[in-house]
């Protein structure tokens, strides 16, 4: 996971990507990247903005600022903030579904997922009536179309009501409809909002099942998710976000015991953090956490007197752009000033010795390695002209 990718093995690159509604900067210089054929989790506490990412994304909202690059399988490269939102399922291969249900609850399983290949099936008809009439090509595509519903019906095992009005179904069921959907439009990234929200464990199993069938036939998957037993079991790669910037990035294993992580979207209190980490048993960042910040460099043990009086700010490591929060909201900051403050201690480091030189511990608890610097550093690193850009055309 940490070997740099070539762009080939990526079919999704996000850099520098900010979006600002207002004053509110709801995305701020983000960059991650997602491998093909991989299944890469966006998680974080809500209002972190991963909603917000998908629009940017899927075209729904137009960035302030950055680059999404969505190379197709077959070697084709589009820039999705600059395409028009229409074509970006249609060219770019990119699908989606949504945090709340949308499906026409009044039309058949099968209604709902012939609707979804509507395009093909009008080029197919030559946008005239012949179609009505039996024109070959469009007796071909709709019975094309019809397989395919079949197919992911069957997949999302739904087959056996395939004649049912949508809205009967039960709302695990609906959501597995969502996606067959959203797979009969042939995408190679399917990004999915929150699948696995408001499922028992069954229905979330029956999900996890079917995202597992997708990946199988090498179909890219951006999955936002706030089950952690779907992330956890099904993903490849999770990017963690707090007020729009990024915390973690890397294997589920190495992102669970990320102490930002446990910290912001756990949304734990600063006591509870090292009570957390206990439970998961990183004992090198429970050292570290034990070791207060010197009484020279600030005023007490609680991170959160490093913040201002009033209010904290979460920094974006955009141009030291500052989004205002409540003090002490930003759970992932609380960690990150803890570690300064331990790094800045000579004395701390020779009493925790090999912990604090042991080069594969946790990012976090370096001050350089601070979410948003980090990486942006790393991903400089990796394509040095890469720099910063409009997206609105
Ligand atoms: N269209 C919009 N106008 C104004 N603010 C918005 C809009 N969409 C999202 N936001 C704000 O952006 C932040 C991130 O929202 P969102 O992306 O929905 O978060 P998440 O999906 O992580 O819960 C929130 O503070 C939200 O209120
Ligand atoms: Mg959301």
């Amino acid at each position: 996971m940490n070997a740099t990718p070539s762009s080939n093995d990526l079919i999704l690159q996000v850099e520098h990507l900010s979006m600002k509604f207002g004053g509110l900067v709801a995305i701020g210089d983000l960059s991650f990247q997602a491998r093909r054929g991989e299944i890469t989790a966006l998680i974080g506490p809500n209002g972190a903005g991963k909603t917000t990412v998908f629009n940017c994304i899927t075209g729904f909202y137009k960035p302030t600022e950055g680059m999404i690059t969505l190379n197709r399988n077959d070697g084709s490269t589009y820039l999705l903030e600059r395409l028009p939102n229409h074509e970006i399922p249609a060219r770019a291969k990119v699908a989606r579904t949504f945090q709340n249900i949308r499906l026409f609850s009044g039309m058949t399983l099968l209604e709902n997922l012939l609707v979804a290949q509507h395009n093909k099936l009008m080029k197919a008809s030559g946008y005239t009536l012949l179609g009505l009439f039996g024109f070959p090509s469009y007796r071909q595509a709709s019975a094309e179309s019809i397989e395919l519903a079949r197919h992911w019906l069957e997949k999302a095992d739904l087959v056996d009501r395939a004649d049912d009005p949508a809205g009967d179904l039960p709302y695990g069921a609906q959501r597995r409809l969502e996606i067959a959907r959203a797979m009969c439009t042939g995408p190679e990234l399917l990004c999915l909002d929150e699948p696995a929200a408001g499922l028992n464990p069954k229905e979330s199993a029956a999900l996890n099942e079917l995202l597992m069938g997708i990946k199988s036939t090498g179909t890219s998957i951006l999955l936002i998710e706030h089950d952690m037993s779907v992330v956890m079991q099904i993903s490849d790669h999770v990017v963690v976000l707090e007020y729009g910037r990024k915390i973690s990035d890397g294997n589920p294993a190495s992102v669970r015991t990320d102490p930002r992580v446990i910290a912001a979207y756990l949304g734990v209190d600063d006591e509870e953090v090292e009570t957390v980490l206990t439970e998961v048993g990183d004992e090198d960042v429970i050292e570290q956490l034990d070791t207060g910040p010197d009484s020279a460099h600030g005023p007490g043990n609680s991170a959160s007197m490093m913040a201002g009086p009033v209010s904290d700010s979460v920094e974006h490591a955009n141009e030291g752009e500052r989004v205002t929060v409540s003090k002490g909201a930003s759970k992932a900051a609380q960690v990150d000033a803890r570690a300064t403050s331990i790094a800045s201690k000579p004395q701390s480091a020779a009493k925790s010795g090999t912990a604090k030189a042991a080069p594969d511990k946790p990012a976090a608890k370096a001050p350089a390695a601070k979410a948003g610097t980090a990486s942006k550093g790393k991903d400089t690193a990796a394509k040095p002209t890469a720099g910063k850009r409009g997206g609105r055309k």
